[in-house]
């Protein structure tokens, strides 16, 4: 009964207000591509961007491509709620019957402050509102589930101002689908794409990642060369895309791409899943990975020029400090008399290490990683 009469709301993308947030210190990577895809910034902080555009294309061209947001959504509604049963009344009023999708899951994610201080509660009382509002309206057949929803509901407050909005994909953008298998302190896909931005690479020149562990930034660096949709995979895989859109462009050829990564670790184990993670991602013609301590890189002889990008180890978990100390000095020399003309780039979360190197910075930016403070550099090894 419910199948043949059930017809799922189509928002208008114009009249819609979208957030993209992004990890700290990537929002001015995130503001500068938002604007160059022609959208309209409303306003921006540490956390991400909102914004608005009158041409559907431009969005859907956003979410496809964007490299630098972990997550976009769009705002149901803003309502004024002091406590949380204001939260509930305000938000039974909205039309969830006509909002999920036929049998369809979804979950709230819910950061609140000030008026609504306590989340959980919160949380639990847009619960209430959502689920009372499904069984006035007979929508049995919609469920909440934590795990794997088809829909994240957020819920965001501050003051007495609560913001209701849905996200277009269920799993944030830097789970592109294919690191099925990980390694000690993978760096994450959106912040491997903010380093390569950083880094100047055009596209061009080769990459090697000297410690590249499960190899996200080659595998990040490949895919922007060869795939003409980065986040094909989550729009393709989210109900939310097809309530602001009529159809999901499906990934056009590949282009013909030539091998211009090279990958090392001395962990086996890494390189192994660094392989099957360029697979699953469709990049493994594109990138040679290879067991190799960092002491014995050398470079190939008729390499004039290129780039090096990395995160190498930092954290206890990875060596003590004095250790790694002694290592960041050989790295340092590796690079000083092997790679003359090279471009060196890194993500590192102490910055004391990196006096080590003994080389000059040619500019830097400070950021966070998992809420601890990191820093992108550049360096040049001049001929
Ligand atoms: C922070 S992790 C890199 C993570 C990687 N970017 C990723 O996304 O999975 C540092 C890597 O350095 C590797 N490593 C440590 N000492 C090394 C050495 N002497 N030579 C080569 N690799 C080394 C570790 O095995 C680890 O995979």
């Amino acid at each position: 009964m419910l199948n043949s009469v059930f017809k799922p709301i189509h928002f208008d993308t114009t009249k819609l207000e979208f957030h993209a947030s992004c990890g700290e210190g990537l929002d001015v990577f995130l503001q500068h591509e938002v604007k160059s895809f022609g959208l309209k910034i409303i306003s921006s902080n540490r956390g991400g961007v909102y914004f608005e555009t009158r041409d559907s294309s431009k969005l859907s061209n956003f979410l496809l491509n964007t490299r630098f947001s972990s997550r976009v959504s769009f705002s149901l509604t803003k309502i004024l709620a002091e406590t949380p049963d204001e939260l509930y009344e305000k938000s039974k009023k909205l039309p969830w019957e006509k909002i999920f999708p036929l049998k369809s899951s979804f979950k709230i994610d819910s950061t609140t402050k000030d008026t609504l201080k306590h989340s959980q509660f919160a949380m639990y009382r847009l619960k209430d509102a959502i689920m009372d509002r499904l069984r006035e309206y007979s929508r049995d057949d919609v469920f909440i589930e934590r795990d794997n929803p088809d829909m994240v509901i957020l819920l965001r407050s501050s003051q007495n101002f609560v913001n209701i909005q849905i996200s277009i994909t269920s799993d944030p953008f830097h789970k592109r689908g294919y690191r099925l298998e990980s390694v000690t302190a993978p760096i994450k896909e959106t912040t491997a794409q903010a380093l390569l931005e950083f880094s100047g690479w055009n596209g061009d020149d080769v990459i090697i990642d000297p410690m590249c562990g499960s190899g996200t930034i080659l595998i990040e660096a490949a895919l922007l060369i060869k795939k003409e949709f980065l986040n094909h995979y989550l729009i393709f895989k989210s109900k939310v895309y097809s309530m602001l859109f009529d159809e999901i462009p499906k990934n056009r050829i590949d282009h013909e791409a030539k091998k211009l990564f090279y990958g090392f670790d001395n962990d086996k184990r890494a390189i192994e899943i660094a392989k099957e993670n360029a697979k699953r991602a469709g990049v493994d013609d594109l990138i040679h990975f290879e067991v190799l301590d960092i002491l014995d890189l050398t470079k190939d002889e008729n390499l004039k020029s290129g780039f090096i990008v990395f995160n190498p180890p930092y954290g206890e978990r990875l060596g003590t400090e004095e250790e790694l100390k002694e290592l960041y000095k050989k790295i340092g020399e590796i690079f000083r008399n092997e790679f003359k003309g090279f471009k060196i780039s890194l993500v590192c979360g102490n910055k004391s290490l990196l006096g080590q190197f003994k080389l000059k910075e040619t500019n830097s930016m400070n950021l966070s990683i998992a809420k601890q403070k990191a820093k992108f550099v550049n360096y040049e090894i001049h001929e």
